[in-house]
């Protein structure tokens, strides 16, 4: 197969890019994004402070404006995201306590309703877990209401949209011997023996010098996956675009059954939150960089 969708959905999976909708005018990103990729994921535009910028009232302008482009071009759509520390309103980071807990719930419950039946998969939770060797929670409103504060964002997910795939999703948890790695592992076996509902795991996969790839990430995804959930590489970008590296991530997804998909965040390195690190698959011309020959390639069995 020529485009990298095609080449993934030869074993099943997709192969998706994170999408902004500022750039849906741009015609150089909009022909490579629709040429190349069959899911999307919304850089920016599900988030809390994008979706329900007042409390209770919601805005969906902008997260539609990619949810259609993606619906129309054939693209199956993963959610991003309910509930997390980062990109709230002010109207939520100055909420504490049951105030807090409850916006969270409506929050989801709202956001959720908009696109019911209509998500692949929802990243519930995102980035919960702090970084360094602590294997502990991140400090946060959120996990000031209460440690059972991601279980309970689950069970609303679960009520408000049940045919969505439910995932947790971090990063620098792709290192199997990282503490923010087994701390991740051990809430989700818990919450597989609980039944609290979860379908899968997000790997963002942001890998640079500080954070780099490591070949024990299919050991990773091979663990999760044990568990009985699915994995994805939901945020992938690379420091320098390494194609060895980008091949090597796509060869572990493609070695685990349970792995769904890979998400590229972006699609030319000038479309990047992290443009001077040149991470993604394609140049700021929309050529396709060495990185992406390889990632085809490995894609198509090679
Ligand atoms: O919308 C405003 C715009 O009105 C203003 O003019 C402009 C001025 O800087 O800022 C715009 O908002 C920016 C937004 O991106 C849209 O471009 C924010 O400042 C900026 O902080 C925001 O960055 C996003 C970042 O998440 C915020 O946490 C990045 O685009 C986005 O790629 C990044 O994505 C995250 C994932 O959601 C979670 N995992 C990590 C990943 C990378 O940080």
């Amino acid at each position: 197969e020529s485009t990298l969708g095609a080449a993934a959905k030869q074993s099943g999976r997709y192969f998706g890019v994170a999408i902004a909708s500022g750039r849906l005018g741009d015609s150089t990103y909009t022909s490579i994004a629709n040429r190349e990729f069959n899911s999307v994921t919304a850089e920016n535009e599900m988030k809390i402070d994008a979706t329900e910028p007042q409390r209770g009232q919601f805005n969906f302008t902008s997260a539609d404006r990619v949810y259609n482009w993606a619906v129309q071009n054939g693209k199956e759509v993963r959610g991003h995201t309910l509930a997390w520390h980062s990109q709230q309103p002010s109207w939520m980071q100055s909420l504490s306590g049951s105030a807090l807990r409850q916006a969270m719930i409506d929050h989801i419950n709202g956001v959720m309703a908009h696109y019911k039946g209509k998500i692949a998969q929802w990243d519930v939770v995102n980035e919960a877990f702090a970084d360094g060797s602590s294997g502990a929670r991140r400090d946060s409103n959120l996990q000031r209401t209460g440690n059972d504060w991601i279980e309970v964002a689950f069970r609303t997910a679960r009520a408000a949209d049940p045919s969505a795939k439910l995932c947790y999703n971090d990063y620098n948890v792709e290192n199997w011997t990282w503490a923010k790695t087994q701390a991740m592992y051990n809430m989700v076996k818990d919450f597989k023996q609980r039944g609290v509902p979860i379908d899968c795991v997000g790997f963002q996969a942001h890998f640079n010098s500080g954070s780099p790839y490591n070949s024990n990430f299919r050991t990773t995804l091979q663990n999760f996956a044990a568990l009985g959930v699915d994995v994805a590489v939901t945020e992938l970008d690379i420091q320098g675009a390494s194609p060895t590296t980008y091949a090597a991530v796509v060869n572990d997804c493609l070695a685990v059954p349970r792995c769904l998909g890979i998400t590229v965040w972006g699609v030319r390195d000038s479309d990047s939150w992290r443009s001077g690190d040149t991470p993604l698959l394609f140049n700021n011309d929309g050529s396709k960089k060495p990185a992406y020959t390889a990632v085809l390639n490995a894609l198509n069995g090679g």
